[in-house]
């Protein structure tokens, strides 16, 4: 409720309407967009840049304006009266710089402080938004390909519902199609009496599944015999169906263990949920827009799975998250849903929205699609294992050379690697454009220097000692003390911790979690040259600076969060 009441618009949104109610008085009925971004440094804080391509649209029209700088300084004139604003200037060709009040910055953090973080969520055109990420294929191992969809999904998801927007998380698994009569009629024949067998029959699905493929591949006879499978499935036999149930339900015991460990909750919509859709939905293509061909395939699925979520589940924003193989697929399917008049036109953009993210390929030290030396696909359960216990041995390393390994149980050794590890292998994923393939490689991942987590997870943990060191009641601070900017490191700090909102709203709209990374490692940045030129404990301004740690280490903690990454106190 306090954040309902007490939430802000994002510095960039106040500007932007600053900024437009000032073109309108500059330049009367031409209808131009704010133009507003962040400015190099020594060149205030933002930019507005419309005054050049004003000038270009209102020249030859009885202006009065000689210039694009004429028109920059009436923009900086007509900025209407505010707290915001300290200053303008105005540079080169017609930029018009704006620097940020400095009260102003400490006034908006002090608030975020008293009325918690809630208050600077973004706010968004949408309502509902349905995440389609992780989806794996039954029977098949999941590997690194999708835990890249899983991690960047869960933290779009994370984003969203920071902004206040409902999550549908679904998880589309591949539960349908003509590898299962392979494997249905494989069972049969292995174990005629399966049923009394059961899941012990099939055992490591893995190795159930390669040798079901050999088998259809050599011989002529069982590849028959598995199509046949496929139509009685189809048809739902009872004796098929429960083969089929029961592949499934091994398969979604392996992801589930796999969600719990990475932390991420998904609900199961598998590609057979939406076969009951699939004839009425082909039908209305066939009479609008594409050939029938009658078949369950990827496709029609996913028609048949958009029908549902605009209709039934009546999101407003659709999003799909697979590598970037899979681009066209959806491209050709949105336009195809496009022409049916499913995402009619509103103002210019499809509405429903749909949206493909994707990312590329994660890639070994060879330069090569990452494998094993086997050159298996690498599992992912093997990975953070990995990630784990090399942070052990590191965390140990480290608390012997400076003398604190006795103050660690054995228990806080594990939790605390298994966390770092785990946070390191995600964030060394999301901290990419995810369009780029990205280079797997533990060491970097797991060193403490650089844009790593491990290096966060350390500059994080040090502020907290500092405010505990202080030994002052937060609190309190909080309401009795006040937040000053004076030092140019102060205010640097402050001016980067008020972006936070619009830095969130920019990754949620673009869909790119590598923003609030690069955010959070400049955060860490602006944090440590503070400390280093403002002395926090017993100075003069140890009550406001403070202040700054704490709201630094609660900034920081939402990225984290929003991250998926589980911040460690005690380092
Ligand atoms: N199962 C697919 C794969 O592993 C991904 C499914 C993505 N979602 C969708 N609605 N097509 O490649």
């Amino acid at each position: 409720a306090a954040a309902a009441e007490h939430g802000v618009e994002s510095v960039k949104r106040q500007l932007c309407r600053l900024v437009t109610s000032s073109l309108s008085a500059t330049a009367p009925g031409v209808d131009a967009e704010p133009m507003l971004e962040v400015s190099r440094p020594g060149f205030g804080d933002y930019q507005c840049n419309n005054a050049m391509s004003l000038f270009a649209r209102i020249r030859g029209t009885g202006t009065t304006y000689q210039n694009p700088v004429a028109v920059g300084q009436a923009i900086a004139n007509n900025l209407p009266p505010s707290d915001i604003v300290e200053s303008t200037s105005v540079a080169g060709p017609g930029y018009v710089n704006i620097v940020i009040s400095s009260d102003w910055i400490a006034e908006r953090i002090q608030n975020m402080l008293i009325h918690g973080v809630k208050t600077w969520a973004p706010k968004l055109l949408v309502k509902r938004a349905l995440l389609d990420f992780s989806s794996p294929n039954i029977a098949k191992e999941m590997h690194v390909g999708h835990i890249r969809s899983t991690i960047i999904g869960d933290t779009l998801a994370r984003m969203f519902e920071f902004a206040n927007v409902e999550v549908l998380r679904r998880n589309h698994v591949g539960d349908w199609g003509t590898q299962f009569g392979m494997l249905i009629q494989f069972l049969f024949e292995k174990f005629p009496n399966w049923e009394e067998v059961g899941n012990q029959a099939i055992g490591d699905l893995q190795s159930f599944y390669k040798a079901s493929k050999t088998k259809f591949d050599e011989d002529e006879g069982f590849k028959g015999r598995a199509q046949q499978a496929v139509v009685r499935l189809q048809q739902g036999e009872d004796r098929y169906r429960a083969a089929w149930k029961n592949i499934c339900q091994i398969s979604r015991n392996e992801f589930d263990l796999v969600y719990k460990r990475l932390g991420v909750e998904l609900e199961e919509k598998g590609e057979s949920f939406y076969n009951p859709y699939i004839p009425p939905v082909l039908e209305e293509f066939t009479a609008k827009v594409v050939k029938k061909d009658g078949g369950f395939n990827y496709a029609s699925t996913d028609l048949a799975a958009l029908w549902y979520r605009l209709n039934v589940e009546k999101a407003e924003w659709i999003i799909y998250v697979t590598d970037v193989g899979q681009q066209q697929h959806f491209h050709k399917f949105f336009s195809a849903a496009s022409m049916a008049g499913w995402l009619p036109d509103q103002n210019g953009k499809r509405y429903p929205k749909t949206s493909h993210v994707g990312f590329g390929l994660v890639l070994g030290p060879d330069g090569k699609r990452f494998r094993t030396r086997a050159s298996e696909v690498v599992r992912l359960v093997d990975l953070l294992d990995e990630a784990e216990s090399r942070c052990k041995a590191e965390l140990k390393k480290r608390l012997t050379e400076n003398g604190k390994i006795a103050d660690w149980t054995d228990y806080e050794l594990e939790k605390t690697s298994e966390i770092i590890g785990l946070g390191a292998v995600k964030y060394a994923d999301l901290k990419n454009n995810r369009l780029t393939d990205y280079t797997f490689s533990f060491e970097q991942m797991l060193s403490d220097k650089g844009n790593t987590a491990v290096y966060l997870q350390y500059a994080h943990a040090r502020i907290c000692s500092i405010i505990r060191k202080a030994g002052k009641d937060i609190e309190k601070l909080k309401m009795s003390g006040s937040i000053t900017c004076i030092h140019s490191d102060e205010r640097t700090l402050g001016l980067h911790l008020i972006r936070f909102q619009e830095v969130v709203e920019q990754a949620c709209t673009d869909l790119f979690p590598h923003y609030l990374c690069d955010y959070l490692y400049n955060l860490s940045e602006a944090f440590s040259k503070f400390y280093t030129n403002c002395p926090v404990i017993g100075s003069p301004e140890e009550t406001s600076r403070l202040l700054l740690c704490e709201a630094t280490a609660v900034v920081m903690r939402h990225c984290f969060y929003m991250l998926g990454i589980t911040p460690v106190y005690k380092l």
